[in-house]
């Protein structure tokens, strides 16, 4: 049975305070929760944000990762700078990334392997834009972005991979994937990495929806029986719009 999980993307959001804020009100609330949580703060936060959920059942996580250990790039922020800070897990290849800074599949398995070396869970994003879903591509493109995201991973290493489904017209726009739009994608999402890894990995993995959950869909979402969790932006933002989508 796969765990249900709810992932808080804060993306570029919050200062320090305001991070520290919500992270605190967020322990006290989610304590005892039955799902798996995490939260992703800004880079900026994060040494903060550990030091209030350091022991309790929300794990810290990172919006981004470089492709490279150390050396001459600029802005990026190394695997090692993360563990140091007790991130456990990176998002790689968030739907903003590959639009809006042009990050390519080849680049995005580059980060993938990498923070899989270095033992960090990670949630491969994928998700296909309004135009390709209106020429029948959603598919094809989730398809491929999952198994490019995917080349050279081992099948041991796949213990640390979730997936998460983010339709690109669906984020920040308040207009969600219907549930069954959803669960179509999300059963293809599970043969393609039967194709790849097998049927018990396809089973075991655990396949998130993002864009635009919100507490007043989020039950039919994770009703479907391919969703197992949700990858939240904007209503992660608060605890009150957060907490209820995390106590479904
Ligand atoms: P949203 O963002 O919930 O604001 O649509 C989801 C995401 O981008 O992870």
């Amino acid at each position: 049975m796969r765990q249900c999980y709810i992932a808080g993307n804060w993306k570029m959001n919050k200062t320090r305070a305001e991070a520290i804020d919500l992270a605190r009100g967020l322990v006290t609330a989610l304590k005892g929760g039955r799902h798996r949580y995490m939260i992703a703060p800004p880079f900026t936060s994060l040494d903060a944000v550990a030091s209030v959920i350091r022991g309790t059942n929300i794990r810290l996580g990172a919006q981004n990762v470089a492709c490279e250990e150390s050396g001459a790039h600029t802005g990026e922020v190394s695997p090692l700078m993360l563990k140091d800070l007790g991130v456990r897990t990176v998002i790689i290849g968030h739907s903003e990334r590959r639009h809006l800074y042009k990050e390519g599949d080849a680049l995005i398995n580059k980060k993938v392997r990498l923070a899989l070396k270095h033992g960090f869970e990670v949630i491969l994003c994928i998700g296909e834009t309004l135009e390709e879903r209106e020429a029948g591509k959603a598919q094809e493109i989730c398809g491929s972005q999952t198994r490019l995201g995917l080349a050279g991973v081992t099948g041991d290493e796949l213990d640390g991979v979730v997936i998460a489904y983010e339709p690109v017209w669906a984020i920040g726009t308040g207009k969600t994937a219907t549930p069954e739009d959803a669960q179509g994608i999300h059963a293809f999402t599970r043969v393609t990495v039967a194709g790849l890894y097998g049927k018990a990995a396809a089973e075991k993995i655990i396949i998130q929806y993002g864009g635009s959950m919100k507490a007043d869909n989020a039950s039919a979402l994770l009703a479907q029986p391919d969703i197992d969790g949700g990858l939240i932006g904007g209503a992660a933002l608060t605890v009150d719009t957060f907490v209820p989508i995390c106590l479904v």
